[in-house]
């Protein structure tokens, strides 16, 4: 678990949705439920927030046991479409609110998100999220936040790899304690065959994706890998029983080239 500065208890390890067909949705998280994952990020973009939902009410899990993510799509933001657009999302959860609230782009360009962090404060203070945070946010855009808004966002959900580290936002979280959070974790899978982590796995009797993994945990970030295989689903959640050197960690952070596998959060503009 790691505490956010609010309080909220978020597990460190969660079950990412993104590009699980909606149809799909519910038999995977039930999947993912049943090997012990008690966090699940979705998102309105994705299509399969109520594929989430049904899957916790199908389940004998409790609501409150499983900690839910969604966002805010970017064609939302402005104040009265934000809280609008929550309502439909939670709506097709079913699951009476959520654990994190994210603002799924910052869109510098349409200089909205402002309006959104408002609404999304009122969301939280009238209970519909327990935490409210931010996705794709560089530094300026929460520099600006700090400047021009009454509360800080708890996480910032970024793409974080060995091939992109993020050492400036990492830094300026720890600075701020807001809780760093890592999309497509594996790089989109385009890392298990890396010859550093193929050599670091092996050393410990375990797949790449396992060390990409353990290496999110042990530098403290929160990470949410998607897969739609039963077996690989399984085996990314046992990360708990091992644990990388110093050597291993060291070797895995000069893999950092600064190098995306999604959009730049400072151009994407896409509603
Ligand atoms: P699949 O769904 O077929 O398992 P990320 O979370 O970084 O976006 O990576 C997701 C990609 O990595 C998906 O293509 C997924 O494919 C693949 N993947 C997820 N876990 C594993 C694993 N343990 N071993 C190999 N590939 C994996």
């Amino acid at each position: 678990m790691v505490t956010l500065r609010d309080g909220v208890e978020m597990p460190q390890l969660g079950f990412g949705v993104f590009q699980i067909p909606p149809e799909e949705t519910q038999e995977k998280v039930e999947e993912a439920l049943a090997v012990g994952y008690r966090h699940v990020d979705t998102a309105a973009a994705y299509r399969n927030e109520a594929g989430v939902g049904a899957a916790i009410a199908a389940t004998g899990v409790r609501r409150e046991d499983v900690f839910v993510t969604t966002k805010l799509w970017n064609s939302e933001q402005g104040y009265d479409s934000t809280l609008r657009a929550f309502e439909k999302s939670l709506e097709r959860l079913g699951t009476g609110n959520v654990d994190l609230y994210l603002i799924h782009w910052p869109l510098p360009s349409r200089d909205l998100f402002l309006d959104t962090w408002r609404a999304f404060e009122r969301i939280q203070e009238e209970g519909g999220a327990r935490s409210i945070g931010v996705s794709n946010f560089r530094v300026e855009d929460l520099e600006r936040l700090e400047r021009e808004a009454e509360t800080r966002p708890t996480v910032n959900q970024i793409e974080l790899h060995p091939r992109l580290q993020q050492e400036e936002l990492r830094s300026w979280h720890a600075d701020h304690d807001v809780a760093t959070e890592a999309w497509s974790p594996l790089a989109q899978g385009g890392l298990l065959e890396e010859g550093t982590i193929e050599t670091v796995a092996a050393h410990h009797d375990r797949t790449p994706a396992q060390a990409i993994l353990r290496w999110h945990l042990q530098i403290g970030n929160v990470v949410i890998p998607k897969s739609s295989n039963p077996e690989r689903i399984r085996q990314n959640f046992e990360v708990f029983d091992f644990e990388l050197s110093e050597d291993d960690m060291a070797a895995l952070e000069r893999l950092d080239e600064g190098e995306r596998t999604g959009p730049n959060p400072g151009s994407f503009d896409v509603a």
